[in-house]
């Protein structure tokens, strides 16, 4: 009699916790089942017992400023739709060769709550000389996480993290951007998930020469999921981009005194001072107790040069336009106030917190005028131009021209490649109709809103050119083991590879 009532106990428990806590939708979809629930309109809240999460990176810090000792940081992908990942802290497993801790994590997310998966960051602290670290269910099960020491040391005391690039043609904004940032003592580090292969070599001489570190930044995959799953790519706001400038200051946390979070086209010119660590030195004395210098992005036209022996600091210059449009600011921050970061800024920090910077303003080079080429994206989307309104003192232009001739005369492979450089665009004109399609019609042209508004154009069409062959980023990638409440992702090995194409 008492077997039969634990039984009938076990029987209901499972009867409430199955059909009660987590009810049927009714819609006979099971998600056991490692299927893919496909929500093109982005707009299905479903909640999945066990969610997927994709892990970018996980850093170890000896001794942080601002996360303490032994800290640990992982920077991920969340489902917020599915779980309340601020209220899970994950457990971690650390071990050395003498001791054992269990620690738990303290988690934020940053960026829209319109997505479906969004840029997470755990932290917490460990013990000393960790050998592995491993994630804990709440049944015992257990993943491998795979770490690196965060760095403590960088090329420069400044670092312009660039958010990810994909189908990159426009060799000319990476010329101006990365001379620009050697003048005024920043290193720049790159993300990229596809680029045409002429310009993937020119920066690789970039970096060889210790002007920039590229990075590759990878499609999301769940490999084996082992339950019901919702694709990531079209869930996240704009291929993850929130991610790479938070894997990037996770990196750096340590190694430079401020990180700009800028895109290619976003260039700065120091106004106040003759490099950017003492212009931000400067703004910092004006609001010392600012989280960021925010620079607002000042709209720009300027004539871009087909090739590269065409290319002229003091012609651009000499063609720059100013629109009196200034778009939402991206930020200048001291890596110790900030723990995760989205496109534009943290969301946690109050918005009175942030210093305008009310000039300069960053040189926004969106749409350059081709001297080949069509014209299209321009009747799309308006804007007006006048004449230049930023400061930028000749003597910088001179500089950065003499430093541009140097490295072009010096390089044999620059010398190879530079016929090879796309001459025209191709990709932006289809990617720009696209996102203007998907995202900037209702943003800012006041269109019909799409249903679902997660910014997010996965579903975007680009064709291939075997004239301008791609190297896209690809890696191996790795599931754990069934997880409650998520199942957590990994990729590693990454390489650059030519057997891909060009695609986001
Ligand atoms: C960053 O995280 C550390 C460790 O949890 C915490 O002490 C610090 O206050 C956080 N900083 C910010 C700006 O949130
Ligand atoms: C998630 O939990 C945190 C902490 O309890 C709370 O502040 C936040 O409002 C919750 N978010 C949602 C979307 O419910
Ligand atoms: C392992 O961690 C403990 C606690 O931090 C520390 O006392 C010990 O020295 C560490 N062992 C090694 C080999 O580093
Ligand atoms: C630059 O633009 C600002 C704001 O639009 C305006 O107040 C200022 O007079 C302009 N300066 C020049 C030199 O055009
Ligand atoms: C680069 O080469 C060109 C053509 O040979 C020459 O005119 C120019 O002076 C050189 N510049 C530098 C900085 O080496």
């Amino acid at each position: 009699m008492a077997y039969n009532t634990k039984r009938l106990f076990i029987f209901l428990s499972v009867f409430v916790t199955v059909y009660v806590l987590f009810p049927s939708s009714g819609d006979g979809f099971d998600e056991s089942q490692p299927v893919e629930l496909v929500d093109s309109k982005r707009s299905n809240m479903r909640k999945f017992r066990t969610a997927h999460s994709f892990i970018n990176s996980v850093y170890y810090y000896k001794n942080s400023k601002s996360l303490g000792k032994n800290a640990v940081s992982i920077v991920m992908i969340t489902d917020q739709w599915s779980h309340n990942i601020t209220d899970l802290p994950i457990t971690i497993l650390a071990k050395n060769s003498t001791n054992q801790i269990t620690a738990t994590t303290r988690n934020q997310i940053d960026g829209m709550p319109t997505c479906r998966y969004i840029t997470t960051v755990a932290l917490t602290n460990v013990l000393d000389n960790p050998e592995t670290l491993e994630i804990q269910d709440e049944n015992g099960e257990v993943m491998l996480l795979p770490f690196q020491y965060a760095k403590t040391t960088a090329p420069s005391k400044v670092m312009i993290c660039i958010s990810p690039q994909f189908a990159a043609e426009q060799w000319q904004l990476f010329v101006m951007h990365v001379h620009a940032a050697k003048q005024f003592g920043a290193h720049m580090h790159i993300y990229i998930t596809s680029i045409i292969e002429s310009y993937y070599k020119l920066m690789l001489e970039y970096e060889k020469a210790g002007y920039i570190t590229l990075d590759k930044w990878i499609r999301i995959k769940f490999p084996d999921p082992k339950s019901a799953y919702i694709d990531a790519n079209p869930h996240v706001e704009w291929r993850n981009q929130a991610g790479a400038q938070t894997d990037c200051l996770m990196k750096y946390k340590e190694a430079v005194d401020y990180i700009a979070f800028f895109d290619m086209d976003d260039i700065l010119f120091p106004k106040f001072a003759m490099n950017y660590w003492e212009e931000f030195n400067y703004m910092y004395n004006v609001r010392p107790d600012a989280t960021a210098l925010s620079y607002g992005r000042r709209e720009h036209e300027f004539i871009k040069p087909s090739t590269l022996d065409e290319f002229s600091f003091m012609e651009i210059v000499g063609s720059l336009k100013s629109s009196p449009l200034v778009k939402s600011g991206k930020v200048v921050i001291r890596p110790e106030n900030y723990n995760s970061t989205w496109i534009h800024f943290t969301w946690h920090h109050p918005k009175q917190t942030r210093f305008e910077v009310e000039s300069p303003h960053l040189v926004h080079v969106q749409r350059p005028l081709q001297k080949n080429g069509n014209e299209n994206i321009k009747q799309l989307w308006k804007m007006t131009f006048d004449q230049l309104n930023e400061t930028i003192r000749e003597m910088d232009i001179v500089s950065i021209q003499l430093d541009f001739l140097t490295m072009k005369n010096s390089s044999h492979v620059i010398q190879e490649i530079k016929d090879g450089l796309p001459d025209s665009d191709f990709y932006l004109p289809v990617v720009f109709k696209c996102y203007y399609d998907r995202f900037y019609s209702w943003a800012f042209d006041k269109k019909e809103k799409p249903e679902g508004t997660c910014p997010n154009a996965d579903e975007c069409h680009l064709p291939q050119r075997p004239e301008y062959p791609c190297i896209h980023s690809d890696a191996s990638y790795f599931s754990g083991p069934k997880m409650t409440p998520i199942s957590y992702h990994y990729a590693t090995d990454m390489v650059w590879t030519d057997q891909i194409g060009c695609y986001q």
